[in-house]
């Protein structure tokens, strides 16, 4: 094993090395959870070194999916903090209903769980076919599954009191079968959803949303980054337009903070003023 200093400039190397091949840049994302995770894919791989993968990362797609699967945190569930999903149906949804036609972007939706959540919220609201929601995310192997919409059954119970918790007004089990230990949505809540590869820390932003939700990704970001992607963000906002983040996230203290006000105290849900 080399020594410490070795192993973190052999780490850097291998994220400069994944930038210039693949473009994907994971060089400012927060460097302790950045060095767990890659420690932990170098453990699990059949290399010892960092130097060891870096030719087969840089030479071989399938090596570099693998490292970039392990490099993402997709942790996620269906309502995941309740209440900032009460919040965006009694606080947000009005000024959403003024919207001849609605864009949602649910920006690093990890196994779709809060795209889904907000196609319920959206259906229960009354907006049938008049919104479509862009779920995207880094990651190809989670979109996959986002797309699948297929979770195992274990998490349902879970996903039932969340969606209790955030003013679910049917029965959660209306909206899945349920087959051996997996639970199927209804395919009808992705039919007016795209799925799509986007990485937010080098690609462009999406035009006219009226909201967007951004939970639990930019804690993974160093501030370089989460600047990047907040002005992302903003500018793929609408004037009075909203923006969700996660609760360990917030506009305070950044540049935003004028131009945006937050819905309800805390929750980590803003709207962007007009001008
Ligand atoms: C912890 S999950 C959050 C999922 C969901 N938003 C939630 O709050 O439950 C973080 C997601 O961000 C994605 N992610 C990380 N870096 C990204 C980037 N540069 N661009 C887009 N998505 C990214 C990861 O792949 C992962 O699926």
């Amino acid at each position: 094993m080399p020594s410490p200093g070795v192993h973190h400039v052999e780490m850097h190397l291998l994220l400069e090395g994944v930038f210039q091949v693949y473009g994907h840049d994971f060089r400012d994302y927060a460097e302790a959870s950045l060095h767990r995770r890659l420690s932990k894919w170098l453990t699990e791989s059949r290399f010892s070194t960092f130097s060891q993968a870096q030719g087969a990362v840089l030479r071989d797609p399938a090596v570099f999916h693998s490292l970039l699967t392990g490099l993402t945190v997709n942790v996620t569930e269906m309502f995941r903090d309740p209440l900032a999903f009460k919040t965006i149906r009694e606080q947000v949804v009005p000024h959403l209903r003024t919207y001849p036609s609605l864009k949602v972007w649910v920006a690093g939706c990890a196994s779709g769980e809060e795209a889904y959540s907000m196609a319920i919220l959206l259906e229960e609201e009354g907006f049938k076919d008049r919104y479509r929601i862009y779920a995207t995310d880094v990651d190809p192997e989670v979109l996959e599954q986002a797309k699948a919409g297929i979770y195992p059954l274990k998490e349902l119970q879970r996903f039932t009191q969340n969606y209790q918790k955030a003013g679910g007004r049917a029965a959660f089990s209306d909206y899945y079968s349920a087959r051996f230990d997996r639970a199927m949505l209804e395919p009808r809540l992705r039919e007016r959803m795209v799925f799509a590869t986007h990485n937010l820390a080098v690609d462009a932003g999406f035009g006219e949303m009226h909201l967007a939700l951004c939970r639990n990704v930019l804690i993974y970001f160093k501030p370089v980054l989460k600047q990047r992607v907040l002005s992302l963000l903003d500018t793929s906002i609408t004037p009075g337009g909203f923006l969700c983040l996660g609760l360990k996230e917030g506009l305070e203290t950044t540049e935003w903070q004028r131009s945006y006000e937050e819905v309800v105290a805390r929750t980590r849900i803003y709207r962007k003023r007009y001008a």
